[in-house]
């Protein structure tokens, strides 16, 4: 099967650039297994011919797939999909997707949903200049109504078109605009919550959790997101697949 026939037609994926089309359709379509693991895509100027578009535009869209690390490039040999991604905690997805892939519902508490000035940490870490407008997002994230997180995310108001275009998912918020992370920083931290976090999580204060705080990125190195995420400890694994340097 062609790779224009197993993606579709791009005009029905989500709205953005062509480019950015193509990588959604192909990031698709491995999360699906409909492109197996490890095999090669075909070369560039194939899938240009295939599909209809610029090499520019595929170039853009594997470069993409590759910054998430769903595809590798070997040297000399082409395009491969990445061994396993299913797996791969290195994954920038979201906790709505996060909790699908495990088969649990996913619901969310609003705390705060509001625009306001960004604060002067805001600024800093989104890369803003004082008094830039920010949208704030202050969850209770629940899996099969099990309150698993506190998620406090601010993005710059540029990208939404207003506070209440979030409902249940923020990055399907992000996406509907073309402005989905396509990269992202990640700390973790081990942390105590204190009274009022652990009453909003129904656990005592004191209990162990896990802080992780993402700086979400575009294409261009905007920052367009900022979120903690404090998820309780007893309800939270993080994995990660580790590979030896050579393998990339
Ligand atoms: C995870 C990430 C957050 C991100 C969120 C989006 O929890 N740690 O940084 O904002 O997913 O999730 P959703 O799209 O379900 O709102």
């Amino acid at each position: 099967m062609s790779l224009s026939q197993l993606i579709g037609d791009l005009g029905e994926q989500s709205r953005g650039p062509l480019y950015q089309r193509l990588h959604h359709a192909l990031r698709q379509a491995i999360k699906e297994n409909k492109l197996a693991s490890d095999s090669a895509l075909p070369p560039e100027r194939d899938i240009a011919t295939d599909i209809g578009v610029s090499r520019i535009t595929v170039r853009k869209a594997l470069d993409a797939l590759a910054e998430e690390g769903l595809v590798r490039r070997r040297h000399g040999a082409g395009t491969f999909v990445a061994a396993r991604v299913e797996k791969s905690f290195s994954m920038l997805t979201s906790f709505t997707e996060d909790m699908a892939a495990r088969g649990r519902s996913v619901r969310s508490d609003w705390l705060r949903r509001a625009a306001g000035a960004v604060t002067p940490e805001e600024a800093m870490v989104l890369g803003l200049s004082p008094g830039s407008a920010v949208l704030r997002f202050h969850r209770i994230r629940y899996a099969d109504d099990v309150p698993m997180a506190l998620e406090y995310s601010s993005v710059p108001a540029q990208y939404l078109p207003s506070e209440t275009a979030v409902d249940d998912s923020l990055y399907r918020a992000l996406e509907a605009t073309g402005s989905r992370p396509v990269r992202a920083l990640q700390r973790l931290r081990a942390v105590s919550f204190n009274e009022e976090q652990a009453e909003l999580l129904g656990i005592e204060a004191g209990e162990p959790g896990l802080l992780i705080e993402r700086r979400g990125f575009l294409e261009d190195g905007q920052a367009v997101e900022y979120t903690r995420s404090y998820y309780r400890g007893d309800s939270y694994d993080f994995v990660a697949e580790l590979q030896i340097g050579a393998a990339r």
